[in-house]
């Protein structure tokens, strides 16, 4: 049996759930602490042994290529700078050549739908799906104890966690959550 080593993360949603900061900003880049849930999610994924990204983006997602790329200018601001530690950060996330692909999601038809545009860059191998908008915190990193399972027992596996019943989006204040609620009952 193959193992798990190629991992697809679809990025093509709209995140209306997060507006208004996802009219300009990929939702999968915004921060957490001090780096964008993607480089979280990416590095889970690396440690747990995968060696192909695949990404299905869409309109409005290029900066997600972008970020995992050299940015020359800045780099050679911080090089002049001599801020060293900086720029090694920066340079350890970028990708070994050939370790990430991007198609694209003409129209974001589904969960389901961009996982299948991913069809031919994932040929013939089990592979995982991310979702690159949520980290999940634990001691086995979540997609660790995934492909374990696989490994022992194939098949395919779901990753779930516990989720109360109430949910504290219909409870939120603001009008992008308050229309949130209205517009999903
Ligand atoms: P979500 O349903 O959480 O993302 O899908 P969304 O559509 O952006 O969510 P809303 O609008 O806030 O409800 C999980 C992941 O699947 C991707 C999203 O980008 C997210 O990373 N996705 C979703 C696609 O790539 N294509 C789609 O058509 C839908």
């Amino acid at each position: 049996m193959k193992s798990v080593r190629k991992a697809v993360l679809p990025v093509a949603g709209f995140g209306t759930r997060v507006l208004p900061g996802t009219k300009t900003t990929p939702k999968e880049l915004l921060n957490v602490v001090d780096r964008p849930i993607l480089s979280y999610i990416v590095e889970e994924g690396r440690a747990a042994g995968i060696e192909h990204f695949i990404f299905v983006t869409g309109r409005g997602k290029g900066a997600i290529e972008d970020y995992f790329d050299h940015n020359v200018e800045l780099e050679a601001a911080l090089e002049a700078k001599g801020k060293t530690d900086l720029l090694e950060a920066l340079r350890a996330e970028l990708p070994n050549p050939g370790e990430m692909s991007f198609v694209r999601q003409m129209a974001p038809l589904g969960l389901g739908h961009a996982v299948w545009c991913a069809r031919d860059i994932v040929g013939d191998e089990p592979f995982a799906v991310m979702l690159p908008d949520m980290v999940m915190s634990a001691q086995v990193p979540a997609l660790a104890q995934a492909i374990e399972a696989y490994d022992q027992k194939g098949g395919n596996i779901v990753v779930v966690e516990p989720c109360p019943r109430a949910r504290p989006i219909s409870t939120a204040s603001s009008p992008w959550t308050a229309a949130r609620a209205a517009s999903t009952g």
